[in-house]
């Protein structure tokens, strides 16, 4: 660029110099007014050199976001890249790092107790979907008038594009997804993944894995306060001696992982930060259970319950704050569609009259999510919300 701005200069100062007739009085004043203007042209020169490279650089970015997504994390900071405000919430979701790149990243924690910044602690929804997600327009009212508290991250099948509104909480949450299949270690990858970039975000505190299928039961401000005023986290684990318990255990993760460390519970989490990273940046139980918890062990509900009992075990309420209907038996949960919302059943997930532990007290407000919903529900819960769930 230099060696060929350069020659175009001179000439085009060579020619400027033509514009001042000479004088008999070649003095120090023309020499420096010759020095001003190549100066002035020569700054000119680079000024519009830039702002094209500029308007280039952004027609070529613009370009690759639309056939190479995955691509723009270089070029996707606007202005400052160095900026603060940059690393503490990065300004897109879309990054091109691999995995391990991305946890090694999420996994850091400031050494300095004080943030330089006011932080107000946020509540980060992830969304683990194969694709649409039938609830929209219920979690849209949930969250409406309560931005700056929550961030919304969602996971899909890799080449799903949500189809929503540029109004929708869930406009352009998506991250950088891979394949996953029930029942493998994939679902923990998704599930790490989902909390790594998630992490990304220095405000989110408390993070919540939902699902599709997934309902809130009260509003916003009862959820935030009650998720970000805990001292425990949400994960169901319990040991139990059945086939799809204790059965599951292979010796072979002996002896890190003894039988007795061995728990279960579903996969549908809540964590803290300490706990996300702890998750994301562990590596030694994660292999053990991709190696030996298949086929037919399920690593999604046994990985983090296990890990948590050997590790964290006075943190964790032991217990998951999403209702779910495991009254039927089988392998997969009830499905509740249109018939069955009706007031008394929405009030009864909320309340039904027994008491759990939080913060080592007795309250009723056990659940604050519920599943499995098909899409037929929306309708009548978006019918209840203001009679039943406040909002
Ligand atoms: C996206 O959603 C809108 C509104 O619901 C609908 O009209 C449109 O056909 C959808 N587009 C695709 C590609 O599904
Ligand atoms: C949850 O279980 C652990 C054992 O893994 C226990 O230490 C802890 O006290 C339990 N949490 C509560 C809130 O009871
Ligand atoms: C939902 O309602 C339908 C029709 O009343 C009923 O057949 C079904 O068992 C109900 N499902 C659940 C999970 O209660
Ligand atoms: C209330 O809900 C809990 C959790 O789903 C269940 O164990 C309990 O049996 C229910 N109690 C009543 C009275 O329905
Ligand atoms: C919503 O409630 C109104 C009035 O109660 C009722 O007419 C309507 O059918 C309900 N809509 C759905 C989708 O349940």
């Amino acid at each position: 660029m230099w060696s060929e701005m350069k020659p175009i200069l001179k000439s085009k100062s060579d020619d400027e110099a033509d514009y001042f007739p000479s004088s008999p009085r070649k003095d120090w004043s023309i020499n420096l007014m010759k020095f001003v203007s190549i100066l002035v042209i020569f700054m000119t020169g680079l000024a519009i050199g830039l702002s094209l490279s500029g308007h280039l650089s952004r027609f070529y970015t613009s370009q690759t976001d639309l056939f190479f997504p995955r691509t723009t994390y270089a070029a996707s900071c606007d202005g400052d890249c160095m900026s603060l405000q940059n690393f503490i919430k990065p300004p897109h979701l879309i990054h091109s790092m691999s995995d391990e790149e991305l946890f090694w990243r999420a996994s850091m924690v400031p050494k300095m107790e004080e943030y330089p910044f006011e932080r107000v602690p946020k509540v980060a929804f992830m969304f683990m979907t194969r694709g649409p997600l039938p609830f929209a327009p219920l979690w849209d009212r949930f969250f409406k008038g309560h931005e700056g508290l929550y961030s919304v991250y969602v996971h899909t099948l890799p080449d799903y594009r949500l189809n929503v509104s540029m109004s929708s909480v869930f406009f352009g949450r998506q991250i950088p997804s891979e394949e996953v299949s029930w029942g493998s270690v994939t679902l923990v990858d998704a599930e790490k993944r989902l909390l790594a970039n998630a992490l990304l975000d220095f405000s989110n505190e408390r993070f919540i894995l939902l699902s599709e299928s997934c309902i809130p039961v009260y509003n916003f401000p009862t959820v935030y306060e009650y998720l970000i005023n805990s001292a425990h986290t949400f994960v169901e684990s319990y040991d139990e001696n059945t086939p799809q318990g204790r059965g599951r255990y292979s010796r072979r993760m002996a002896p890190k992982i003894q039988l007795y460390h061995w728990r279960k519970g579903s996969e549908w989490f809540e964590l803290n930060r300490e706990l996300a990273i702890n998750i994301v940046a562990e590596y030694k139980y994660y292999s053990l259970f991709r190696k030996y918890c298949r086929p037919s062990c399920y690593p999604d509900e046994h990985y983090i319950p296990t890990y948590l009992n050997m590790f964290h075990g006075s943190l964790n309420a032991n217990r998951s704050v999403t209702w779910v209907d495991w009254s039927r038996g089988g392998p997969h949960p009830a499905t509740y569609g249109a018939p069955n919302v009706t007031v008394e059943f929405i009030r009864a997930i909320r309340n039904n009259g027994t008491f759990c532990m939080y913060n080592s007290r007795p309250t009723s407000i056990c659940f604050l999510f519920a599943r499995k919903f098909a899409p037929s529900a929306l309708g009548p819960l978006l019918n209840l919300t203001s009679t039943v769930m406040d909002f």
